[in-house]
């Protein structure tokens, strides 16, 4: 039974729901998937006795977490040796007013800091949680979205994830499991 580790960046909680689905995908297969925030790892965890390790992160003020950068720099070598996968999520992947060229600016930025050449990446639209922020990011929030001519509802949440995506991210990745 292969064993994937999922490990994931996020702030609002958005990252984690489409690990799970990821993780609940490669289950259906008949994977073993176990999931970790990244900001707070089980001591003891030791990636290399896991065959694949899926890393996702959101992106906020234009970055992924710095943690998330440290962590995948000290699991490089590991990384290196078996299938790997990196996902980023943003506003700018999806939705209204996206900026895929930023996305992909993103994903290409943290990979090229880390140093870490993942045979699959991508990015996915995320949500923007407008009940989820405090007073002042909630405005700040709908200054940029609306210039960027997105959803400005503060009374609402939106969510821009292509599901269908995340799960063919995740049938690619337990083929190449297979593959390895
Ligand atoms: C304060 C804040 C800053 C953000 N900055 C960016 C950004 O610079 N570029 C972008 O594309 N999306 C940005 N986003 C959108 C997030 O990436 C998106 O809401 C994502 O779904 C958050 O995922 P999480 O809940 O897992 O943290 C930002 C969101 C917030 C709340």
């Amino acid at each position: 039974m292969p064993r994937t580790l999922i490990l994931y960046a996020t702030t609002e909680g958005h990252t984690a729901w489409i690990v799970e689905r990821i993780a609940q995908r490669l289950r259906g297969q008949g994977h073993t998937a176990e999931t970790h925030r990244a900001d707070n790892l089980p001591t003891g965890l030791n990636p290399a006795a896991f065959d694949g390790v899926i890393v996702g992160s959101s992106i906020h003020y234009g970055h992924h977490p710095r943690y998330l950068c440290a962590l995948v720099r000290r699991y490089r070598e590991v990384l290196a040796l078996r299938p790997s996968a990196f996902f980023s999520v943003s506003l700018s992947a999806g939705g209204p007013g996206a900026k895929p060229e930023a996305a992909q600016r993103y994903l290409d930025t943290f990979l090229r800091q880390v140093n870490w050449q993942p045979a699959q990446t991508t990015s996915f639209a995320g949500a923007l949680q407008y009940s989820k922020y405090g007073r002042f990011k909630r405005w700040l929030m709908r200054m940029i979205v609306g210039i960027a001519g997105g959803d400005i509802d503060p009374t609402r949440d939106y969510e821009y994830t292509d599901w269908d995506a995340v799960e063919r991210f995740a049938d690619t990745f337990a083929q190449r499991l297979k593959q390895a």
